[in-house]
């Protein structure tokens, strides 16, 4: 049987060994995909004994996605670029690295609209936000403007990433006048149910506003988009959570699985 495992410190709350098992049952496969914890000074060890084991590959979340593109062999172009890898594929003389994060947004944003010649403005400047820009690029977006609570991060990120399209930083003056098509939480705000101390005119033309961070019930910052703007869209992450997932079985099965049947049942559970 092929083996997987998902690699975090916490790793309790992974839902990857859920999702992952969902899709294998979509073709009548069998896989054996458990939760790992590990520890920055064990991670690489941890992996090295996964691939003498024969191991397929693993996901890699918080906090070792840096240092599981470190570690890699190879790298694709989209997790050089963020600088973080989530998902390794094990061979037995090679460990090869990619990021699927930002394939999971841009698809679950093209559910809902088209992303071509599109202005998003992308809020936080941390590891989500840098997995991301260069995928919505790569998917036709225009123009996207970053903001950050600490204005020094979003201005060498801008700098970094402008080599790839117009992407530009934004500050706490300027960001009232975006006029952003769609409007993108990667900031943790939502964890604690806070909301990032933004201008509510961000929200007046959005057609859609995206929170990465999902929960049972609205979260925080989508609750505050629609008291400014109740005609924009609405989403959380959970559609992103299914579809990295689905990208990286993509890639060490070679089939794509149905996305929108899984986050059903995971928004019922
Ligand atoms: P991740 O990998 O999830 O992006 P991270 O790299 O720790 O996590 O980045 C967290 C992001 O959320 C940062 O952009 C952070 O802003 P700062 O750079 O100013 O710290 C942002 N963030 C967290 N809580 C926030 C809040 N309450 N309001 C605004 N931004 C917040």
């Amino acid at each position: 049987m092929k083996k997987f495992v998902v690699f975090g410190n916490p790793i309790a709350h992974s839902r990857s060994p859920e999702i992952h098992r969902m899709f294998a049952q979509q073709f009548g496969e069998q896989l054996s995909y458990e939760r790992q914890l590990s520890t920055e000074s064990d991670f690489a060890k941890d992996v090295g004994a996964l691939q003498q084991e024969g191991f397929i590959g693993c996901n890699v979340t918080l906090p070792f996605k840096e240092l599981a593109f470190q570690l890699a062999d190879e790298v694709s172009q989209r997790a050089r670029i963020a600088g973080a890898a989530n998902t390794l594929s094990l061979f037995r003389d090679k460990i090869v690295a990619d990021n699927t994060d930002g394939q999971g947004l841009v698809g679950d944003l093209q559910l809902s609209v088209d992303l071509a010649a599109k202005h998003v403005l992308l809020l936080g400047a941390g590891g989500a936000a840098r997995g991301c820009i260069y995928p919505l690029l790569q998917a036709g977006v225009e123009k996207i403007s970053i903001w950050n609570r600490t204005r020094e991060k979003v201005a060498s990120l801008a700098n970094e990433l402008c080599a790839y399209g117009n992407v530009v930083a934004v500050s706490n003056l300027e960001l009232a006048a975006t006029k952003a098509n769609i409007v993108v939480n990667s900031t943790s705000s939502s964890v604690n149910g806070s909301v990032p101390d933004i201008a509510p005119e961000v929200f007046g033309d959005a057609e859609l506003v995206y929170d990465m961070f999902y929960q049972q019930s609205k979260t925080s910052f989508l609750e505050f988009a629609e008291k400014q703007n109740n005609e924009a869209l609405l989403k959380d992450g959970l559609g992103m959570l299914v579809g990295q997932a689905a990208e990286s079985y993509r890639i060490w099965h070679g089939q794509q699985p149905d996305i929108n049947s899984v986050v059903d049942v995971l928004r019922k559970s």
